[in-house]
């Protein structure tokens, strides 16, 4: 710890650790005993087939192997003035969030397949996937390393990189029988950071993932976010979840969750949008109007 750092501890004039609920209402606390916090969250899991999903994924931590790791994160999450990434080490919070979404998914009895999580941040769904007999690999960015060290945790694979607009993802991710993109943040324009991606540009993104990613019968998760990432938006995008529903997805309207269960890559023809690796090049100004052209 540096000095200044140390001394301001030391005479308690340091940033206060500081239990702010999120925008979901949870008060994470990651230095807390893991037993303890896996028992407090477990209370809230009413539905009997998630308690047994997130009784499957508790029981499956190596608790020496997560002290050590909040004992790593430990003056990081002290000196934290907002809970931050770090909030991520608090793993039953998550575990309760990710097992309603592997209940939406039918993680506990769908045959065991691969499963690749885009964005996989902590990797606690994951985590449940693996801990129910699926094969998992996460992709997301080296930093923060709390993610990495979150996911070693788990004994869970993962490739580094990210989900940049127009550009191939990496050939090793291979295809999957089931592709997860859940609370992203990567919709964001280069260059204009206060833009995020709308219809066409997700159009192509899920064309992408469609067409490199999975096999077939083959199942697309995606659950939107809200107000995480550089714009804090502030709502869903919603005309990609109605687009969904029309396309035979499953959407959980409250939390703007699309579960496509697939036989064949999709085809947004309905939407006007270029296919995902045209889009790493600005338009000419032609194809641009061609673009904006309302659909008849
Ligand atoms: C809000 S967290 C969600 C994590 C996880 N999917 C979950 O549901 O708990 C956002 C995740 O997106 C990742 N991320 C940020 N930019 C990315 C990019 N360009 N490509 C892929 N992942 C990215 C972050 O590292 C982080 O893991």
């Amino acid at each position: 710890m540096a000095l200044v750092k140390r001394v301001k501890k030391a005479l308690g004039l340091g940033p206060k650790p500081v239990r702010r609920p999120d925008a979901d209402g949870v008060t994470y606390r990651p230095l807390r005993p893991l037993k303890e916090r896996l028992k407090g969250w477990r209370a809230v899991v009413t539905n009997e087939r998630q308690r047994a999903i997130y009784d499957r994924v508790a029981q499956s931590v190596d608790p020496a192997g997560y002290a050590a790791l909040q004992q790593k994160y430990r003056e990081e999450i002290e000196q934290a003035d907002e809970l931050a990434v770090t909030k991520y080490v608090d793993l039953a919070p998550w575990f309760m969030i990710h097992s309603r979404i592997a209940l939406l998914l039918d993680i506990d009895t769908r045959p065991p397949g691969s499963i690749l999580d885009i964005g996989a941040g902590g990797g606690q769904f994951l985590a449940i996937a693996k801990a129910h007999g699926h094969k998992v690999l996460a992709f997301d960015k080296a930093d923060p390393a709390v993610y990495a060290d979150l996911i070693a945790l788990f004994g869970i694979p993962r490739i580094e990189g990210g989900v940049k607009l127009g550009e191939p993802l990496p050939d090793e991710l291979g295809r999957h029988d089931m592709v997860v993109v859940n609370g992203q943040v990567f919709d964001v324009f280069p260059g204009d950071r206060s833009r995020r991606w709308d219809v066409p540009e997700w159009a192509s993104f899920i064309e992408y993932l469609c067409d490199t990613r999975l096999t077939y019968p083959g199942t697309l998760f995606i659950g939107l976010n809200m107000s995480a990432g550089p714009t804090g938006t502030e709502d869903f995008l919603w005309p990609l979840v109605d687009l969904a529903e029309r396309h035979g997805a499953a959407v959980d309207r409250k939390r703007a969750t699309m579960r496509f269960d697939l036989e064949k890559p999709l085809r947004f023809e309905e939407i006007e949008h270029r296919p995902w690796a045209e889009l790493r090049r600005r338009p000419t100004r032609q194809a641009a109007r061609k673009i904006a052209k309302p659909t008849p």
